[in-house]
Order: C-alpha cells, then sequence, then structure tokens
C-alpha cells in the first residue's frame, strides 16, 4: 500500500542509484484518503508518485493533443465499398498472380500485427506509462487497433479469403515469423509479472519494447505494407482496400509519433538511461529491424510490379530508418538515399488527396491534416 505521508515532488532527474518508493502504477490500490492534491511537478512518465486516475492538472499536452486528433479521425471500415475489389479479386485476369501474392500476404502480416500491437498496449506499455493524459491517449489507439482488427475481418469477409491462412501467416510464412518474433522478444520481458520499472536496467527493459513496437512495427514495418498497397491503390487496383489503408496510415502516424514523443519525454526525465551504449543498441534494433523488412520485401514481392519492388522498398525503409533515427536524436544508420516514394506523404493528406483512389470518401469532422509522418 502506498505511503502518502512524504508526498512530494521527486526530484529531476533521478540518479540511476535512486530506487523509487512504491507506486501505485496500476491506480486501482486503496485510495490514498486525505492525501495532497496533485500538482503537475509530480506528474512523470514512468515510476511517477502522483495518482494516475487523475486527469488533470494535465502536463503532457502533447499526450492529449493527439488523443483528440485520433478522435476526430474516427472512421469504420465498413464505410468503404468493397464493390470494385470484389469484381477485381474475382476476375481471372484483374490482378497477377504477383499482386495476389503480395495483397495476400501483407494482409496476412496485417491482420495479426494489429492485435499483437494491441496487445502490447493494453497488457505490458499501458501498466508501466504512469501518467493519465498517455493513457487516456493508449484508450484510444487501442479503440483504434480493434478498428483495424475489424478492416481485415471485413476484407477477408468480403473478398471470401481463407481466413485461416490469413489469420496464421505470422506463425507460417517465415518471413512475417520473424518480424513478430523479433518484436516479440521485447515484450516478452515485461510479460514476466514480477517485472516493474525503477531501476536503470528495467527501464530500459521499458524503452527497449517501445521502441520496438512503437518506432520498429508501427513506424517502419507498416510503412512498406501501406506502399504495397497504396501503390496498388494508385493504379486504380483494389481501391476500397487501399481507401482503408489510408485511414489506418493516418490512424498509425499518431501512433508512431505518440511513441516518439513518449520515448523523447522518458529520455528527458531519466537522462542517465540513454547511454551511449544504449543508443548504439537502438540503432542497432533499427538495422536488424531493416533488414527484416527486406527480406519481407524479397519474399512478398519476389519480381516487383510497376513502380514498385524489393529493391525500392529496401531503399524506402533505409530512408524511414534514418528518419526515426533522427526523431529519436540518434545518428542516422543507413547512407543517406533518396525517397523512392514521394506520394506516400500526399497518401497520408486526406484533405488534400480526397479523391485520391477515386473511390467515395466520408466527410469526417477533421479530414486529419497531418504534420505527423
Ligand atoms: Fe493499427
Ligand atoms: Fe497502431
Amino acid at each position: 500500500m502506498l505511503d502518502w505521508s512524504d508526498t512530494k515532488p521527486a526530484p529531476a532527474p533521478l540518479h540511476p542509484a535512486f530506487v523509487p518508493p512504491a507506486v501505485d502504477a496500476t491506480g486501482l490500490g486503496a485510495i490514498a484518503r486525505g492525501a495532497a492534491r496533485v500538482s503537475v511537478d509530480e506528474k512523470r512518465m514512468i515510476n511517477a508518485r502522483a495518482d494516475v486516475n487523475q486527469l488533470l492538472p494535465l502536463k503532457y499536452k502533447w499526450a492529449w493533443e493527439k488523443y483528440l486528433a485520433g478522435c476526430n479521425n474516427h472512421w469504420m471500415p465498413t464505410e468503404v465499398s468493397m464493390q470494385a475489389d470484389i469484381a477485381l479479386w474475382k476476375s481471372r485476369d484483374g490482378l497477377t498472380e504477383d499482386e495476389r501474392r503480395m495483397l495476400k500476404r501483407n494482409l496476412g502480416f496485417f491482420a495479426a500485427s494489429e492485435s499483437l500491437v494491441a496487445n502490447n498496449i493494453v497488457l505490458a506499455i499501458y501498466r508501466h506509462l504512469t501518467n493519465p493524459e498517455c493513457r487516456q491517449y493508449l484508450l484510444r489507439q487501442s479503440f483504434e487497433e480493434a478498428v483495424h482488427t475489424h478492416t481485415f475481418q471485413y476484407i477477408v469477409e468480403s473478398l471470401g479469403l481463407d481466413e485461416g491462412e490469413l489469420f496464421n501467416m505470422y506463425r507460417e510464412v517465415p518471413s512475417i515469423t520473424d518480424k513478430a518474433a523479433w518484436a516479440l522478444r521485447h515484450t516478452q520481458s515485461l510479460d514476466d509479472p514480477a517485472f516493474a520499472t525503477g531501476t536503470p536496467e528495467a527501464d530500459q527493459r521499458f524503452l527497449r519494447d517501445l521502441v520496438a513496437f512503437y518506432v520498429v512495427f508501427e513506424g517502419m514495418w507498416f510503412y512498406t505494407g501501406f506502399a504495397q498497397i497504396l501503390s496498388l491503390g494508385r493504379r486504380n487496383k483494389m481501391v476500397g482496400i487501399a481507401e482503408q489503408y489510408q485511414y489506418i496510415l493516418r490512424d498509425e502516424s499518431i501512433h508512431l509519433n505518440f511513441g516518439i514523443d513518449v520515448i523523447n519525454q522518458i529520455k528527458i526525465e531519466n537522462p542517465y538511461l540513454w547511454t551511449p551504449a544504449f543508443q548504439d543498441e537502438v540503432r542497432a534494433m533499427l538495422k536488424d529491424a531493416a533488414e527484416l523488412e527486406a527480406a519481407y520485401g524479397r519474399d512478398t514481392m519476389p519480381r516487383g510490379f510497376l513502380g514498385l519492388n524489393a529493391g525500392l522498398c529496401e531503399q524506402y525503409m533505409h530512408v524511414i530508418a534514418n528518419r526515426r533515427c533522427a526523431q529519436l536524436g540518434l545518428a542516422p544508420v543507413f547512407a543517406e538515399a533518396e525517397n523512392p516514394f514521394p506520394w506516400m506523404s500526399e497518401a497520408m493528406d486526406l484533405k488534400k488527396e480526397k479523391n485520391f483512389f477515386e473511390t467515395r470518401v466520408i466527410e469526417y469532422q477533421n479530414g486529419g491534416a497531418l504534420a505527423w509522418d
């Protein structure tokens, strides 16, 4: 149980030798009757001593703004017509065999990945991120991941795909399994019921999880997946799925940028965690991830299509990996390369590119102009 008798602002940053007192990280412990009111200074990203059940006063306005942006971007997959996709999928020569292979593996990768990301948020990240405004965003993000999983259910149902084949790809297709297994290694250490943040070693484990899921999974791997489908959409193929991916991309770019902000804020508050050795480790993670993605690219696109092939996807991943390094304040991991898919940033701006795929586009309260790519 919490001892609230010494509720005063913690010195920031904490020294590595400092072991924070036991905190009620879940917010489900006994109520601290008579405790002092929460002050903004006590709020911290991890190891907070402030009551996690009190949203206000807000400290991290960037988290609240992303929560509002997520709500304004609300969409449902069933609002997108699948008629053109169904006709194309069922026509004998509507898609090449290569396009079908890429499409199915892409859907298979996303179908399980959305659940892996959601489970990581709810069962690992949420518990250890001790800030109510960040948790508010995580609750919104969790729902968005549910909408994304729903999208794959809707696509499978609409096209009459083999659901067992698609949802098992993350276990049965080696290039997809390798990616999922790599990411899971980083969340499994948090899965230990005895795991708690509060030591430099444990806090770095938490940071590794954030890097693996927010920066790599959502911020790198999803991006080649988006490029594959949006490239089909640009050639007027599978336009319904392409439109759904546009909405997913809009959501994911906020997820990614929330994760980057979380990591950077933890760095500010706990600078001793961000050692040169740890920075090298994070850069090595991004490099590994780009290599896993290159293997996935070769597997899903052995021959390539108009404007898209494994080599261009690998180049794109180098650009994206370097961009993520810059966002985290790290030196680039690859030689500077030209972005082979400049149209990806246009695809994200739904307001500007309302008729990008010439399908019915639902007008949302906020078309979601994005500064976050
Ligand atoms: Fe998602
Ligand atoms: Fe996401």
